[in-house]
């Protein structure tokens, strides 16, 4: 299948409702760079941004730079442009010791997944924690600052995978779960397909449980005061 911008963009719209499960087989090549080990396709920000309207939008590890080459294209034919901010630690950004500069209706981030792709050895990239209690720990503090950094009534998309190693299943999900209310309240988790990992290529003598397919993107909003005195809806 030949997935075109143009495609992409008039395929999703404003109109289609965000739902709970998406799939995305053929990547978008236009956003990102598919061989950015653990990239994600751009279709579900645009999805978020279409739904949510943010008029900013930000990404404190944006990798290969997909969230930035989804913003920029929709930029181009919008009279009001969505400012953005992205950047990384391979940027020389590190939301572990930095606030982001500004705040954002739209805070996007996708950390690593815990060691398994090692992005750099830099003692400040969380895809050097071994321990996995430090990486909690590490992630806890990026994930508040990217809440610290939302605008009222915005929005933290936060992209992230359970793992499994050595027969140990390690929910991320239930630990990033556990920090609604410091960051937010919790409006949506949205499931994932993931498509083309680097351990399909691996032929598996036989796994005692399923295999892991998905991820999560989790939704919290920060809410305004009046909405939290009226109980948040
Ligand atoms: C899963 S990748 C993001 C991929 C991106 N969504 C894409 O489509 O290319 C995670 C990123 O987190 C970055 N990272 C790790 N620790 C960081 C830190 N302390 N501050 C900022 N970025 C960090 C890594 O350099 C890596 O690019």
């Amino acid at each position: 299948m030949n997935v075109s911008i143009a495609n992409v963009l008039t395929s999703t719209n404003s109109d289609s409702p965000l739902v709970s499960i998406v799939s995305f087989p053929d990547r978008c090549p236009a956003w990102g760079d598919g061989s950015y080990r653990g990239n994600c396709d751009g279709r579900l920000l645009l999805q978020l941004v279409q739904h949510y309207q943010p008029r900013s939008v930000a990404d404190p590890m944006l990798g290969s730079g997909t969230t930035r080459d989804v913003i920029r294209d929709l930029n181009r034919t919008s009279a009001n442009p969505i400012q953005y901010w992205g950047s990384d630690l391979r940027l020389g950004f590190n939301l572990l010791m930095q606030d982001l500069p500004g705040v954002f209706d739209l805070v996007w981030i996708h950390p690593p997944y815990w060691d398994i792709i090692r992005y750099s050895k830099d003692p400040s990239d969380l895809s050097t924690f071994e321990i996995y209690e430090e990486f909690r720990a590490a992630l806890r503090a990026c994930l508040g600052r990217c809440f610290a950094a939302l605008t009222p009534g915005g929005r933290l998309a936060i992209l992230v995978g359970d793992i499994r190693r050595n027969g140990t299943y390690t929910p991320l999900i239930r630990d990033v779960l556990n920090l609604e209310g410091e960051l937010g309240q919790l409006r949506s988790i949205i499931i994932k397909a993931q498509h083309k990992c680097r351990s399909d290529a691996k032929t598996y003598a036989r796994i005692e449980d399923a295999r892991i397919m998905h991820e999560y993107c989790i939704i919290f909003k920060k809410v305004r005061e009046a909405e939290h005195a009226r109980g948040g809806r």
